[in-house]
């Protein structure tokens, strides 16, 4: 895995490429508290009287102090550093060039220039109005609990047992941003999608004005009250409510505690174990392989199966064979993975006999979406990558290859594309000496253009079925998909 071209995480955290990582990126800003909040507003008011005519509407020397995050990035504000503070400066300090300027006859009172200093030292907080947490109202939970019983009331009584919510309320409590919230119901409608083994994309639904409570319905996933105690018995905020609505809300959905708090789900649940518990992923390679009809040694000597062998070149760098299998839902991609280059090992000797030491798969969800599977050699389902086989190096402070997470932060854009080393050298051997079946060789690694048409950009694998959609589309719309409408 070493020689991949990677896409720096940075590109995919911008959120356009990988909405899960997106989500699990975010950190909370520093929040501003209320008990400062005296002291800010007394600094904007000096500085609206005294700097406002040149450096609020109009901007004057690239200054605006309405704009706090400018003020920082151009060292105009040091918070906690007055005496490094230009605005400070300029106002207090510069008796030859003060600000405002002298013939504005608009000097900071003593007074207002201790203000000033008071507020920069006290870490010049911003002014809450300022603050993009304030486009979410304060949700306590009693509301929360109040707006979900409410929800469940409207459902059909028949549903409600299968009703379960994801709430992003703490975040927007918090100051999270309308823009980190959202990276969240994309990063959430996304991952409960690639834990399904439905045909259609289902999307959460927020249910209250501010959209940080989402409900999903368990059966739009194929989940069960099981998938649901998995997760609660990995999930540590479990707080049982003896409120009113939190009782109704029990009852009502026959559960013993039906929400969760979604950022916890999108960090958990893209990594084993709950990975593999939601998927739930077959255990080998050959019951998956069963579970997508896929019969790949059938398909290998029928020659419907694709193959490529790539070099890699460098110290730890192995050989390694990827094949690409009809499933029944699309495709089914394997790689086979080596330790060495010696013996069975060696792909070039042995094209068509060779032993991995363990391999990757990929394959399509009936939805369209990706899911991921590591194997060892024996074909068995393990949650990393042995370390001297693969590893991410990407990432210096985690560069084990776990799956799910770390696949899709590479795969977010779908199968990749790869350069096949084995068929020119294979057509280069004469046909007597090569030790194995050449033909039968030449008909699984094919050409190629052939393989382009299966991976990159090229790649027609997936289709979505969202909204009754059956049209072949590519990865893009289906990411569309589970972004709609949230
Ligand atoms: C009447 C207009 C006017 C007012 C009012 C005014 N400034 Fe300025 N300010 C200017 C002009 C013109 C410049 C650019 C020339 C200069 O730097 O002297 C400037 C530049 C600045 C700069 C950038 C240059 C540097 O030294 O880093 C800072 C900081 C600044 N002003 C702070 C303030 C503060 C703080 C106040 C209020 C206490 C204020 N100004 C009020 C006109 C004004
Ligand atoms: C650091 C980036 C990276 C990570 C992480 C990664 N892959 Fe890949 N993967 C690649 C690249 C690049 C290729 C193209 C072939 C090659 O160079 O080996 C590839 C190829 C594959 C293929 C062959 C089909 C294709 O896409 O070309 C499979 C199957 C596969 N990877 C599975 C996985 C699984 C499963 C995981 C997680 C356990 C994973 N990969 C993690 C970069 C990565």
């Amino acid at each position: 895995m070493n020689n991949r071209t990677i896409i720096p995480l940075s590109l995919c955290i911008s959120g356009l490429c990988m909405p899960i990582l997106a989500a699990i990126s975010y950190k909370i800003q520093p929040i501003q508290k209320n008990q400062n909040s005296d002291l800010t507003s007394k600094a904007y008011i000096i500085m609206e009287k005294h700097c406002g005519k040149c450096h609020g509407e109009v901007k004057t020397a690239g200054f605006n102090f309405h704009n706090y995050k400018t003020m920082i990035d151009n060292g105009f504000l040091i918070p906690g550093k007055p005496g490094e503070s230009r605005i400070f400066i300029r106002a207090a300090k510069s008796p030859g060039d003060p600000m405002p300027p002298r013939n504005e006859n608009n000097p900071l009172s003593e007074s207002e220039t201790a203000t000033l200093k008071a507020w920069i030292e006290a870490g010049a907080l911003q002014p809450v109005a300022n603050n993009p947490s304030s486009q979410h109202k304060f949700m306590s939970e009693t509301d929360m609990l109040q707006v979900i019983e409410a929800d469940l009331n409207h459902a059909n009584e028949r549903d409600r047992a299968y009703l379960r919510y994801f709430t992003l309320t703490h975040l927007a409590n918090e100051g999270a941003t309308e823009d980190d919230i959202q990276a969240f119901r994309v990063g959430l409608s996304k991952l409960l999608n690639s834990l399904s083994w439905q045909k259609r994309i289902a999307v959460p639904e927020p249910i209250d004005t501010g959209k940080t409570i989402l409900r999903i319905d368990l059966r739009k996933f194929s989940w069960t009250e099981q998938t649901w105690q998995k997760l609660l018995a990995a999930y540590p905020y479990v707080i049982i409510s003896k409120s009113e609505p939190a009782k109704s809300i029990y009852t009502a959905t026959n559960c013993s505690l039906p929400y969760l708090r979604a950022d916890w789900f999108v960090s958990r649940a893209a990594v084993p174990p709950l990975y593999h518990d939601l998927l739930d992923m077959p255990d080998t390679a050959g019951k998956l392989e069963a579970k997508l009809g896929v019969d790949v040694e059938k398909n290998v000597k029928e020659e419907t199966a694709i193959r490529a062998g790539l070099q890699e070149s460098g110290i730890s760098r192995n050989n390694r064979v990827v094949d690409r299998h009809e499933s029944t839902y699309r495709a089914y991609w394997r790689s086979y993975d080596f330790r060495s280059i010696s013996g069975k090992q060696n792909i070039f000797k042995n094209p068509l006999s060779f032993e991995p030491a363990g391999g990757e798969i990929i394959f399509n969800l009936p939805n369209g979406l990706q899911a991921y599977m590591l194997v060892n050699d024996s074909g068995k389902r393990i949650d990393a990558g042995p370390i001297d086989i693969v590893s991410n190096k990407e990432n210096i402070n985690d560069p084990i290859v776990r799956n799910g997470l770390t696949c899709m932060s590479c795969h977010s854009q779908g199968v990749k594309r790869f350069y096949d080393v084995l068929r020119p050298i294979i057509s280069a051997l004469p046909k007597d000496q090569s030790g194995y079946d050449r033909d039968h060789a030449l008909a699984l690694y094919i050409e190629k253009p052939k393989m382009d048409g299966c991976t990159g950009r090229g790649c027609k694998t997936i289709c979505c079925r969202c909204s009754g959609d059956r049209r072949g589309s590519n990865r893009s719309r289906t990411d569309l998909c589970t972004a709609r409408a949230v």
